[in-house]
């Protein structure tokens, strides 16, 4: 029996398999006018893929919670209605594939307002749709970037309604699972690594104070995410800083009571906090720290980063290390790496009517 292909289940939902698909930017919406932020035939293609072949979870792209919360002027957002009528057509195909809906709600603080990568990824004046971008401190995240608005508290806390908000969306526009992004520097992440978060308040300084906002954050979504339906949160496991940075140590602690909170599953990365760090990449490179985490607390926990391999991905649920794999660049070589990882693995897996004669 392959454990990669075992069905799993959290709260009242079942995913059929251990392959899922981590959140992936396509910076493919309109920037502005009635459809800003809305899934266009593009995302539809993009995800109809990864179910067709075969993908057990789908965790739709950072998707904003407000404008100024986008990463480009070209992201997904759910902070209006025509965005969730419009992420329904996607939600819809996935479930009818068996692929479990999942969105990536996302703030980008202080890392707001750049160019598609493929553009070169500089940040955008006005002129070019661009805005000043929203952080704990006014503090920028690297040279040739603008030097953020300092949220008041305030602010803060529209901030965490606007994640309410979003939330109520993404539950109208037909998803079965939310995940809270705080992790790559954004937003959320900016307040726990003291990296960037220099504040005085109740916001900043200590672990307590800064952990808080997301907290915050956790509690009003999990008041209106349905109890029979499982929140994850992305976290940074390490900034990968010799000092100032978040840790390996506060993320099993925060990860203990982010499970008291109501999360359901910790999706473990790293990084992005901290432009000039060096990350020692390799196959399963952060493997590790979520290993840690399931280990030492009661989290569930999905493991991302360079997970290439059908034995490599075999091997990371079997052991125990994680109860899920994400599969990231190698879904977008192969839309159906979970249809090719389990002929190899011999185990069950869907494959539309369309498709039979290529059982
Ligand atoms: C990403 N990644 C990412 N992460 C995230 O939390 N939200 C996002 O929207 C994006 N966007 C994004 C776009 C593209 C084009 C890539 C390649 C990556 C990171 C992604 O989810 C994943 O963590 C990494 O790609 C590492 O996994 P792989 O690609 O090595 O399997």
């Amino acid at each position: 029996m392959s454990a990669l292909f075992e069905p799993y289940t959290l709260r009242d939902v079942t995913i059929p398999n251990r392959v899922w698909m981590p959140p992936m930017c396509q910076y493919s919406a309109a920037p502005e006018g009635p459809s800003a932020g809305a899934p266009g035939d593009w995302h539809f293609a993009h995800y109809a893929a990864r179910a067709t072949g075969g993908t057990g979870l789908i965790v739709v792209e950072a998707t904003a919670v407000s404008p100024e919360g986008r990463i480009s002027p070209y992201d997904l957002g759910l902070w209006n209605d025509t965005q969730v009528e419009a992420f329904r057509r996607i939600t819809d195909f996935l479930r009818g594939q068996g692929t479990v809906p999942a969105v990536q709600l996302a703030h980008s603080g202080r890392k707001a307002s750049t160019d598609r990568p493929w553009k070169g990824g500089a940040p955008l004046g006005p002129e070019a749709h661009g805005w000043r971008p929203l952080a704990p401190s006014a503090v920028a995240f690297d040279e040739g970037h603008p030097v953020p608005h300092e949220l008041t508290v305030e602010e803060l806390q529209r901030i965490v309604g606007e994640f309410t908000d979003a939330a109520r969306r993404a539950l109208a526009a037909g998803f079965e699972i939310a995940e809270l992004h705080g992790a790559h520097g954004y937003l959320i992440h900016e307040f726990l690594s003291p990296h960037s978060n220099h504040r005085t308040d109740a916001y900043g300084g200590s672990y307590e104070n800064r952990v808080r906002f997301a907290l915050e954050v956790v509690d009003a979504v999990r008041a209106v995410w349905p109890d029979d339906k499982p929140l994850f949160f992305r976290i940074s496991a390490t900034d990968w800083l010799e000092a100032d940075g978040w840790t390996a140590d506060e993320t099993v602690r925060f990860a203990a009571e982010l499970h008291a909170h109501g999360i359901d599953l910790l999706d473990v990365s790293t990084g992005g906090n901290a432009p000039a760090v060096r990350i020692p990449t390799g196959p399963g490179y952060q493997v590790p720290f979520a290993a840690r985490v399931k280990a030492e607390t009661p989290m569930a926990v999905a493991a991302v980063g360079l997970i290439t391999e059908t034995g490599q991905a075999e091997k990371i649920i079997a052991n125990g290390e994680a109860d899920a794999v994400l599969v990231g660049r190698e879904l977008l070589r192969n839309p159906s790496w979970a249809r090719h990882a389990a002929r190899e693995l011999d185990a069950p897996v869907h494959v539309p009517d369309q498709y039979h004669r290529s059982v």
